[in-house]
């Protein structure tokens, strides 16, 4: 068998560290926020080469604070992309403002930044790129977009930590960046959280409140806040897994060469890695018109896949109310119905990789 993602490997490879920081956190009572998690901030924001992080308790929350702080609200429109994850579309519903789609490159899976400029309308507040599979959108002409029509930038950097465009860190690259610290992300808490990196004082103080009811001392609410507070069991874990996230990081890039190498020639489409990025494969996608079938096959020889994400944002019932229909978005639609996510951790072996690589060449063959 080899499981998509295994949770239980790393866990194995790190638990003589773990165990002893979340007894810190039963010793020291420290359940919300805290010590562990103002250390986690400053370390992950530092990791991210940003002045500041902001820890909530989920991916989603921290793209709902981000765009709170941007000033979005009701009656605001966000440019983002219908090849996403839903959360990034709940939390601008979230806000009450609306989401409104550009198309992705069909190379990268992220946003087609040819068609931002006339998604833009007087309503526009901010740009919301995802950094789809751990490859970073291309983040140049997006803010010189934004900066020339006054337009905050919130990176969703949910699968891409430790990703980089042209040298610089995701997340640290736009106004503000969103992490998501889902247990299967590649930097996973053993249970939810998220945080947003900021270089600037005023966002990051706003979200602070905003993540805590509203307010900078207790009692004294001075903003509509939320009940977003990261946990301080998440923030010990993080700490420790944060050490290793570079060594993990490269063993996803190395499986993800493996792949890349056992496949090349064969006909299938494997993910491009463009000369900008620093690719981090949260998920290494292929494409093949044949995807239910080679899903089966695979299956059947207990190599288990995934799909990220079989209906985009645009078609999905909860958000018909946007407006769009089928064939608003081609790229997108074409790409929801052929991405096949091939099974990816850093403990991935290279018999492993070996193995579902004969399996996709031999039903390449057979097609
Ligand atoms: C692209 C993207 N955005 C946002 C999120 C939301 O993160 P969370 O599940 O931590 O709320 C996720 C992950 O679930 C995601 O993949």
């Amino acid at each position: 068998m080899i499981p998509f993602v295994d949770l239980k490997a790393q866990y194995e490879s790190i638990r003589d560290e773990v165990g002893p920081a979340i007894q810190g956190i039963l010793d020291s009572c420290q359940f919300t926020l805290g010590s562990e998690v103002v250390a986690f901030e400053k370390e992950f924001a530092a990791y991210s080469q940003a002045e500041h992080g902001i820890g909530v308790n989920s991916g989603t929350s921290a793209l709902h604070v981000a765009l709170l702080a941007a000033g979005v609200g009701p009656g605001d429109e966000v440019i983002t992309v219908p090849f996403t994850f839903v959360a990034t579309v709940a939390a601008v519903y979230y806000t009450g403002a609306k989401s409104v789609f550009v198309d992705i490159d069909p190379r990268t899976f992220t946003m087609d930044v040819t068609a931002i400029e006339a998604a833009i309308t007087p309503r526009t507040k901010a740009i919301l790129p995802v950094h789809l599979y751990g490859q970073p959108a291309d983040m140049d002409p997006i803010l010189e977009i934004a900066r020339r029509h006054g337009l905050t930038v919130i990176e969703d950097a949910a699968q891409a930590h430790g990703a980089e465009y042209k040298g610089r860190r995701a997340g640290s690259i736009g106004d503000m960046g969103c992490f998501s610290f889902y247990p299967g992300k590649n930097l996973g808490a053993y249970g939810e959280g998220g945080m947003v990196v900021t270089g600037n004082p005023e966002y990051a103080r706003t979200m602070r409140m905003l993540r805590d009811w509203g307010a900078e001392k207790k009692y004294e609410h001075v903003l509509k806040g939320y009940n977003y507070r990261l946990e301080g069991i998440q923030g010990a874990v993080l700490r420790v897994k944060l050490r290793h996230l570079e060594e993990w990081t490269e063993a996803r890039r190395s499986a993800a060469a493996r792949y890349d190498s056992l496949l090349a020639g064969s006909g299938i489409t494997t993910p491009e890695a463009m000369p900008y990025a620093r690719h981090v494969y949260h998920v290494y996608a292929i494409r093949t018109t044949r995807r239910a079938a080679w899903q089966a096959a695979l299956q059947g020889q207990g190599i288990h896949t995934g799909i990220h994400y079989p209906i985009p944002v645009h078609l999905l019932g909860a958000y018909a109310d946007l407006g769009y229909k089928a064939g608003d978005f081609p790229v997108s639609e074409r790409a929801a119905n052929e991405v096949l996510s091939l099974p990816m951790f850093p403990e991935l072996t290279a018999s492993q990789s070996e193995t579902v690589c004969a399996a996709l060449l031999k039903l390449q063959a057979e097609s």
